[in-house]
């Protein structure tokens, strides 16, 4: 079920008629603010960390694959409960940052578990507090859907990136099945106003407006799901 395809090959795909309308599709008619984002989170951190079991099945396999090789110094940007944490190579120093202070007190634990070298930090992804080229590598998973800019976080992931290190992102995206996409366009402006996430958004297509060398892209799981790596320069 899982596709791997060189950037260009996926860029096409990317830019058919039907692409570009889920790409106005996605966009809700209002963005909520980051204080917005971070109530809808904090009313949900403890179900979350709940379904441990549950991401690990549905999302564990892609978690693993597309982290398992980040190294040295790594920004895990909108950590949230601290998912990817496990996937990490015990060798790095992982920085967690999220905009929910409910959803990092899960991630403090998750470092404590897996007894990782690491810190987690409350702050907005759009305006990290870091300097430039302060990280090897820069991981997020299942964020760039709920940014209120997700330009502007990729251009902070980028700016804090060494030029030789990489972006790894896993994002959910609009199916590639149409009765899937079908239902994640029938369902997108309702679950955005309840839990801040664009259903149906297209994140290679924000990944390469935002100038982000894309590097690899791959779908799975009836293209629900995409892994995106790219370089800083
Ligand atoms: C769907 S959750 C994903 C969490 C985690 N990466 C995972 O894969 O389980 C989205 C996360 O993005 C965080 N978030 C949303 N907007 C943010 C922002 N502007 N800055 C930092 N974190 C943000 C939310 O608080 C939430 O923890």
């Amino acid at each position: 079920m899982q596709s791997s395809n060189s950037h260009d090959a996926v860029g096409q795909q990317h830019r058919t008629e039907g692409e570009n309308a889920a790409q106005q599709q996605s966009v809700p008619r209002r963005s909520k603010s980051a204080g917005e984002i971070a109530d809808a989170y904090a009313e949900v951190a403890d179900k979350l960390a709940r379904w441990r079991q549950l991401d690990r099945l549905f999302a564990g396999r892609y978690r693993r694959r597309q982290f398992r090789h980040a190294n040295g110094r790594v920004l895990d940007v909108a950590c949230g409960t601290g998912r990817d944490f496990r996937h990490l190579t015990s060798g790095s120093e992982v920085v967690g940052i999220d905009i929910s202070a409910e959803m990092l007190a899960h991630a403090r634990s998750e470092l404590d578990r897996f007894e990782l070298d690491g810190t987690v930090h409350q702050m907005d992804a759009q305006a990290l507090y870091f300097p430039d080229d302060s990280f090897d590598t820069v991981i997020s998973s299942f964020s760039t859907c709920t940014f209120p800019d997700p330009i502007a976080a990729l251009h902070e992931m980028e700016r804090v990136c060494t030029p030789d290190g990489e972006i790894l992102l896993l994002e959910h995206r609009r199916s590639d099945a149409a009765p899937l996409a079908w239902l994640q366009d029938w369902r997108a402006e309702a679950h955005y106003e309840k839990n801040g996430c664009r259903l149906n958004h297209d994140p290679l297509a924000t990944v390469e407006q935002a100038g982000l060398t894309v590097t690899n892209a791959s779908t799975a799981f009836f293209g629900l799901v995409t892994t995106i790596d790219a370089s800083p320069e």
